[in-house]
């Protein structure tokens, strides 16, 4: 029995769309940070046929089974139980998705002795959830072409930023983010600008990590997630991850910011804020997203490792 611990990562540069050949390719570079916060444990032994079970329930999860297919297509993995929980509401904007798959490569590839390095790891990952792929590295970490294989921008010890979670709903979205992209690929009036602007954000999103130059970072990251929501937006049918709450949070952290507080928002496909602090303004912002109507919980982060067998 082996035991893999994951934990999600959040965009600060997003990606939304993918390129329409395969591999499971993002259309633009993209980077993010990795949340010590949140965490997805799995456990993987061998068995007589594949059984998953997720948070304690057996799930029939067919991107799961394809993936573990493809995995057999190249290496001799035997049938296998998969156990895996996530201490963080799955499926609703907080990336358990790419935990999960960072930390079932992880796993298996210690269970199953297939001999991966970390790059091929996070190939592998990238295969079953784009943005797992940077889940296999803590800190900063950057996926960028031709590979798309996790590249390390900064530790977590190079710059400490904190993150506070806003959570303002915890059910599982009802359009995964694959069908959401693809419908903004097909639909939105703005798929292009989004297409020419992101070698831009992405060189000033890396730019500002490597000064850690915190209002830079804020600038872009903001902008850019602003940006995917609009396409998000106008996408047909339109597509609306956000609750009040989620709106309300945005408000509340440009007032932070006026106010002082070193502080910008990003957000996910789900209605959860993440606030990205510099350390010394995250009680203030703990404590101001907890008092805003319709927040219910908050879940505070400081950057953290990438995936990792425990056992
Ligand atoms: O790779 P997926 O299917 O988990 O989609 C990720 C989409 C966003 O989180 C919105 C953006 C990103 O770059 O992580």
């Amino acid at each position: 029995m082996t035991i893999a611990h994951a934990h999600p990562n959040i965009a600060l540069v997003k990606y939304w769309g993918k390129q329409e050949k395969a591999g499971n390719l993002p259309a633009t570079p993209n980077l993010s940070i990795t949340l010590a916060g949140l965490t997805t444990v799995t456990q993987v032994e061998d068995g007589t046929t594949d059984h998953f079970v997720l948070n304690g329930e057996t799930s029939q999860d067919p991107k799961l089974q394809g993936w573990l297919n493809t995995l057999r297509d190249t290496f001799d993995v035997p049938p296998l139980h998969i156990d895996t929980g996530n201490d963080f509401p799955t499926s609703a904007g907080l990336a358990s998705s790419a935990s999960g798959f960072a930390a079932l490569i992880t796993a298996i590839n210690a269970h199953c002795e297939l001999g991966l390095n970390q790059e091929m790891c996070s190939d592998w990952a990238r295969k079953g959830s784009a943005s797992a792929a940077r889940s296999i590295l803590g800190g900063f970490v950057a996926l960028v072409p031709p590979q798309w294989q996790a590249v390390r921008l900064a530790s977590q010890e190079q710059w400490p930023l904190e993150v506070v979670v806003a959570v303002t709903s915890n059910e599982a979205k009802s359009v995964s983010s694959g069908e959401g992209m693809e419908r903004s690929r097909l639909t939105s009036p703005y798929y292009k600008a989004w297409l020419r602007d992101a070698a831009t954000d992405f060189a000033a999103g890396s730019q500002a990590i490597n000064d850690k130059d915190f209002q830079g970072l804020a600038a872009v990251a903001e902008l850019n997630c602003l940006k995917m929501h609009s396409l998000m937006l106008t996408s047909q049918p339109t597509l609306s991850y956000w609750t009040p709450a989620s709106v309300a949070c945005m408000d509340r952290v440009r007032a932070l910011r006026e106010e002082g507080e070193d502080v910008f928002f990003t957000v996910d496909a789900g209605p959860q804020i993440k606030a990205v602090c510099l350390p010394g303004s995250a009680d203030t912002v703990a404590a101001a997203l907890a008092e805003t109507p319709g927040v219910i919980d908050i879940i505070r982060s400081p950057l953290g490792h990438g995936a990792r067998v425990v056992t």
